[in-house]
C-alpha cells in the first residue's frame, strides 16, 4: 500500500496544527487508500539548513539530515499542514522542504490549509510553488477557517473535501511510482 505523510508546519506550543494533524490522520486511515505516517516538525526539530552540499546532490553530513531524508524518501504522497503566518507559510515547513530534493521528486502533495483571514489559503499557494520547485505535484487544497472551527467546528464537507483531496493524492501516487520506478532522478533546477 502506498505511504501517506503527514507533514506538520507549526512548532510553537499550543499550536492548532496539534489537533488538526491528529483529524486528518485519523480520517487518513479510516479513507484506506493509504499507510499512514504523521512527520511533526516539532519532533523533527530540524534546525536551520546547515548542510554544505545542495541538496540535489544527496551528500549529507548530518544525521538529522539523514533521518529526515529516510522519513520523506519511504513516502508515496504528502499531505502538508499549511498554517499560515504573516500571508505565508512558516519558516520550520520552508526550512524542512529546503533540506531535500530527490526525496520530494515525483511525488503528489496535497495542502491542508488553516488560518484567520484566508484559511490559509495564501500559505498553501506559496508552498504550492515551492513543491514545484522540488518536482512534486500539486494536487489540491482543504481550507479550514479558524473562526468558523471555533464557531461551529468541523463540519460534513470538511470532512469530504478531506476525502476528495485524498482520493486524489491516491490517484496520482500510482501514475507518480510507476514514473520513478521507469524514469531517472531529475537535476534540480535551480
Ligand atoms: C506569527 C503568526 C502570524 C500569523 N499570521 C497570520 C496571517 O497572516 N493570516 C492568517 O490568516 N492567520 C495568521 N495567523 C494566525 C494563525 O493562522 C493561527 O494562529 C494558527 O492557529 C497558527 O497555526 P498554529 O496554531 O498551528 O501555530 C498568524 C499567527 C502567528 C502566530
Amino acid at each position: 500500500m502506498p505511504r501517506l505523510l503527514i507533514i506538520t508546519s507549526t512548532t510553537r506550543p499550543g499550536r492548532a496544527g496539534t489537533d488538526i494533524a491528529a483529524w486528518a490522520r485519523d480520517l487518513a486511515h479510516a479513507h484506506g487508500a493509504f499507510d499512514v505516517e504523521v512527520a511533526d516538525l516539532a519532533e523533527i526539530d530540524l534546525p536551520f539548513l546547515d548542510e554544505p552540499e545542495h541538496a540535489g546532490s544527496g551528500v549529507y553530513a548530518h544525521d538529522h539530515t539523514r533521518a529526515w531524508s529516510a522519513i520523506v524518501d519511504r513516502a508515496d504522497a504528502f499531505l502538508i499542514l499549511t498554517a499560515e503566518y504573516n500571508r505565508g507559510i512558516t519558516a520550520p515547513l520552508k526550512n524542512a522542504m529546503d533540506y531535500l530534493y530527490r526525496e520530494w521528486n515525483d511525488k503528489p502533495v496535497g495542502f491542508l490549509a488553516y488560518g484567520m483571514s484566508s484559511s490559509g489559503l495564501r500559505a498553501a499557494e506559496m508552498a504550492s510553488q515551492i513543491a514545484v520547485a522540488l518536482a512534486m505535484v500539486p494536487v489540491g487544497v482543504v481550507p479550514l477557517s479558524l473562526r468558523q472551527l471555533r464557531d461551529t467546528g468541523l463540519a460534513p464537507h470538511h470532512e469530504d473535501s478531506l476525502r476528495e483531496l485524498l482520493d486524489g493524492l491516491a490517484r496520482y501516487s500510482g501514475v507518480l511510482a510507476a514514473l520513478r520506478a521507469d524514469s531517472q532522478p531529475l537535476e534540480q533546477v535551480a
